[in-house]
């Protein structure tokens, strides 16, 4: 087991952000932060320094989060409607100044149970496909001239997009969400393309399956001992994406 010290070398508390954390000042929306890997996030987010706003659909339990992880800020919203794009994106970048970072988290499963293709209703295609790709289209589009600022400052623009191994394999029942999230990644792998001249790179990530509420929605029988923790796929999220940042000097200024 490991060790346990009162303060790190840098004589921080543990969990205080170090201020050489690339992290550290980082101005991050996530999509819904509000639970499961969206929260294991907007925590890691927190302890590193970076500044958050995060989106959820239900106001009270978005409340509780934003109250229990301050300074984070909570916007209630919908990514599935287009009605609600732009004030969750006016709300991100008024509380953030900007943004550098976007991470589209928010997913439906289309169906629950799970159904074949062949028994599942439009309206829960149609639900998978507004919620795990229109909107993060949506919201992307919306930031893009945020996320380009940040591009040209050198703070490191980034859209991450959270993906999922039905993406590409073609799983019974999973069809609804795994031609959504295909459809997302590959998106994202030519939003990637065009968006580089504008300094914004854009990342497709599997999260690896997880125990959270989405998990047990969509397998009721797994066992959720066998499921990593969102927390660990929060830190290897955020791990990747500091490799892609540029390199910040301790002030905060980008190394040229
Ligand atoms: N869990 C896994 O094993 C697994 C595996 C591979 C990939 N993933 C992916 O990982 C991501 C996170 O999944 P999770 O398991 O953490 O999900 P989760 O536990 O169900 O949490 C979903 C979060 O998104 C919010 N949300 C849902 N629909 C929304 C919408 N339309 N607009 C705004 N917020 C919305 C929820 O809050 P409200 O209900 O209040 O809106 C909640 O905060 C998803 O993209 C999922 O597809 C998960």
């Amino acid at each position: 087991m490991a060790v346990q010290v009162a303060t790190n070398s840098q004589g921080l508390l543990p969990g205080s952000p170090s201020p050489a954390d690339p992290m550290a000042g980082l101005r991050v929306a996530v999509t819904g932060g509000s639970a499961g890997l969206g929260l294991a996030l907007v925590k890691e987010l927190i302890a590193r320094g970076a500044r958050v706003a995060f989106v959820a659909r239900n106001r009270a339990n978005l409340e509780r989060v934003a109250e229990d992880h301050p300074p984070a800020h909570g916007i209630v919203g919908d990514v599935s409607l287009k009605d609600d794009i732009h004030p969750i994106a006016m709300q991100i970048t008024g509380e953030l100044g900007g943004l550098d970072v976007l991470i589209n988290n928010a997913s439906s499963l289309g169906p629950v149970p799970l159904a074949l293709l062949g028994d599942t209703a439009c309206e829960d295609l149609e639900r998978a496909l507004t919620t795990n790709l229109l909107g993060p289209f949506r919201l992307t589009k919306a930031l893009l001239g945020a996320l380009a600022a940040s591009g040209r400052e050198g703070r490191g623009a980034v859209v991450v997009n959270i993906s999922s191994d039905a993406a590409l394999n073609p799983y019974p029942r999973w069809g609804a969400y795994g031609a959504s999230k295909a459809a997302l990644h590959h998106l994202t792998r030519i939003w990637n393309e065009e968006l580089a001249g504008e300094g914004i790179q854009c990342l497709s990530v599997d999260p690896g399956d997880m125990d959270t509420a989405l998990h047990a929605l969509a397998a009721p029988d797994a066992d959720p001992a066998a499921l990593r923790r969102p927390e660990v796929s929060a830190r290897e999220i955020l791990n990747n994406l500091v490799s892609v940042l540029p390199q910040r000097s301790p002030s905060g200024g980008e190394n040229r």
